[in-house]
């Protein structure tokens, strides 16, 4: 069974479609790439599954019940977790701080991820690649069966961005599903079990990653060009 399933689901803004009926079903244990170009829909479908934007019509099931009545706070009670595009630290609370007062039981992964010497630092005091990697920390220190990430890799170095692909997977396998929105091809198509396209609030095509990427339909949407991410796996796949 998915361990989430968008049905049909629709939704406007003062009568401008943002999405128009789309179909979504994300197998648990799998990064799964969310794609497009901008307007596509991508952060509003994250804003349905979290209960911040409620649908005008379509369904969302967790665990394959329900959840389109459930607000934000009772759907991360289920275990469905957000990491927001901009970072949402106080910038007056150290990192230790973060995770007694915000921060959930479970302080594994800030061990898992050696943030030990900055705790007794505050977020301006970070690189912007270690803040990342505490709000990832704090996310995880909750209950997270599903953890939505917007552009978790914008704004880090290269070497940054290797690290965070390779957290994600440890994530993963870990027992967390993930759903990953992100504009850097290349490093998507690297990292994700499955990969939607959505165009203009609709799906344009889904499946395993190399299949997607090559499809014309979405050739067509990113302007007719060979995302430079596909040349490299086939490459390496040669
Ligand atoms: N609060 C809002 N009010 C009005 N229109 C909105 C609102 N949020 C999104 N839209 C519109 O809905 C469509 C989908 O937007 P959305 O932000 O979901 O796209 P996106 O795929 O996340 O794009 P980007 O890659 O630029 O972040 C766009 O046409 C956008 O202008
Ligand atoms: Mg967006």
């Amino acid at each position: 069974m998915a361990l989430l399933e968008l049905c049909r689901i629709s939704h406007h803004f003062s009568g401008v479609r943002a999405l128009g009926g789309v179909d979504l079903a994300i197998e648990p244990g799998s990064v799964h790439g969310l794609i497009g170009p901008n307007g596509a829909g991508k952060t509003t479908i994250f804003n349905v599954i979290t209960g911040i934007v409620r649908a005008d019509a379509g369904e969302v099931l967790f665990k394959g019940r329900p959840v389109g009545g459930l607000s934000s706070v009772a759907r991360a009670r289920l275990g469905i977790q957000r990491l927001f595009q901009t970072t949402q630290l106080f910038a007056t609370l150290t990192v230790d701080q973060h995770f007694q007062l915000v921060g959930g039981h479970d302080r594994g992964w800030s061990q898992r991820l050696e943030l030990n010497p900055w705790l007794g630092l505050r977020p301006p005091e970070l690189s912007f690649g270690i803040a990342r990697q505490v709000e990832l920390a704090l996310v995880l220190s909750r209950p997270c069966d599903l953890l939505l990430l917007d552009e978790p890799a914008a704004g880090l170095t290269g070497e940054e961005r290797q690290r965070m692909a390779s957290l994600l997977r440890t994530v993963r396998d870990s027992g967390t599903t993930i759903i990953l929105v992100e504009h850097d091809l290349d490093w998507t198509l690297k990292l994700v079990d499955r990969m939607t396209v959505l165009d203009r609030g609709r799906v344009i095509a889904d499946g395993r990653p190399l299949a997607v990427a090559g499809d014309p339909a979405v050739r067509a949407a990113y302007l007719g060009e060979e995302p430079d991410g596909l040349k490299g796996l086939r490459e390496e796949s040669r």
